[in-house]
């Protein structure tokens, strides 16, 4: 068989998605004891009661398929979002929204501009349909430039990502530089601004996507049960989105790509909205504890509004194994001298902490 011949020319500048270490692996590796991992932005409280006994529930019922439309959850995201139904779209986990509609949008010559560092699955879906990754560098500050991006437009440009909070850097853009930035965006441009990280956001001047959709304007509003919600072994993401896109959604996805358990943990999860605001509060006291111990420690990190923490290092393949040998799992990003700290559970910023005093000036101070 010519393999060559047999597969999409697209596919060879992909590299598959690099998952960060599981903690068993972790386990196996240090020799037991307390695994702290903090490289895949989950939240350490798991699934919120409400939810547990919903799925549990539901499980004698797995024979039937799932309700492909997902009535029940988009009718729930509607009112929680203060938006119509008809606008939301769910997916398998927010990361098959984004290929869906890269899927729905781009085609060969087609260009996709974003920030970079951002989320690694804009190249990837971007490649992935043979269009032209536009990467515009985040600032020295490690926030979107976001008068860059508008100057990467280009008449070939369909798709633009804004990811706010930024995954890696945890850094945000504000109100006002959006809005005008969203102003100066020309109509042939679908731009879908990321909000994975959304409830954990406390800075009031964090933009208000949802009071800018209206339905008309390319906007598209994504965010995830992976994070705060702690439902990221589910899979359940959504997006509000322009009718016309809807529908175009609803031609590419498979017909039952939300699982029923994660519907109905969804559904339930959107009840519990004191446990949320209890998860972004610790989480907020956490990263501050954790910045502090970076300024004691003089290690150079980035304001963040997510559950992470974006530093500076020169050497963050040693780092990355030290804090390893403390159990202490973080992200690195192969050769940028840079790596990204999850916030936990208190006594997961405990042996963060204690980790880094260890190893920074093991290291000579991370250079
Ligand atoms: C910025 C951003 N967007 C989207 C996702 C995808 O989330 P999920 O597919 O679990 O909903 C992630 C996950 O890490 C992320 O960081």
């Amino acid at each position: 068989m010519d393999w060559e011949r047999l597969l999409r020319r697209e596919l060879d500048p992909l590299v598959p998605y690099a998952p960060g270490l599981r903690a068993s692996e972790v386990r196996e590796r240090i020799g037991g004891g307390v695994v702290h991992k903090l490289s895949s932005n989950e939240n350490p409280r798991g699934p919120v009661p409400l939810a547990v006994a919903a799925m549990r529930e539901v499980l004698p019922r797995l024979n039937i398929y799932p309700d492909g439309a997902a009535k029940a959850l988009k009718r729930s995201l509607a009112s929680h979002l203060s938006t119509d139904e008809r606008f939301i779209a769910v997916g398998n986990g927010s990361n098959e929204l984004l290929r869906i509609i890269a899927q729905a949008v781009l085609s060969p010559g087609d260009e996709c501009v974003f920030a970079w560092p951002s989320f690694v699955v804009y190249p990837m879906v971007t490649q992935l349909m043979g269009a032209t990754a536009v990467k515009v560098p985040l600032t020295d500050g490690e926030v979107h430039d976001l008068d860059a991006m508008a100057s990467a437009v280009t008449p070939r440009t369909k798709l633009l990502f804004v990811c706010n909070p930024n995954n890696p850097t945890g850094t945000i853009v504000r109100r006002a530089e959006f809005e005008r930035f969203l102003n100066a965006i020309p109509e042939h441009v679908l731009v879908v601004v990321d909000e994975a990280y959304h409830e954990y956001v406390d800075d009031p001047d964090y933009p208000d996507t949802l009071s800018l959709f209206d339905g008309v304007r390319p906007l598209v509003i994504l965010r995830t049960f992976s994070k705060i919600y702690s439902l990221a072994g589910l899979r359940v993401g959504y997006g509000v989105a322009p009718e016309p896109l809807i529908a175009a959604v609803n031609k590419v996805r498979e017909p039952f790509n939300v699982n029923t358990v994660g519907q109905v943990a969804a559904y339930y999860s959107l009840q519990d909205v004191a446990e949320v605001r209890d998860r972004a509060e610790e989480n907020a006291r956490e990263r501050s504890r954790l910045c502090a111990a970076f300024d004691r420690l003089g290690i150079e990190w980035f304001p963040s509004q997510a559950n992470f923490v974006y530093i500076h290092t020169e050497r963050p393949r040693e780092l990355f194994e030290g804090l390893l040998k403390h159990g202490v799992i973080v992200r690195d990003f192969g050769t940028a001298p840079a790596l990204r700290v999850g916030i936990g559970a208190p006594h997961d910023t405990d042996a963060t902490i204690a980790a880094f005093e260890a190893e920074w000036s093991r290291l000579g101070n991370g250079r």
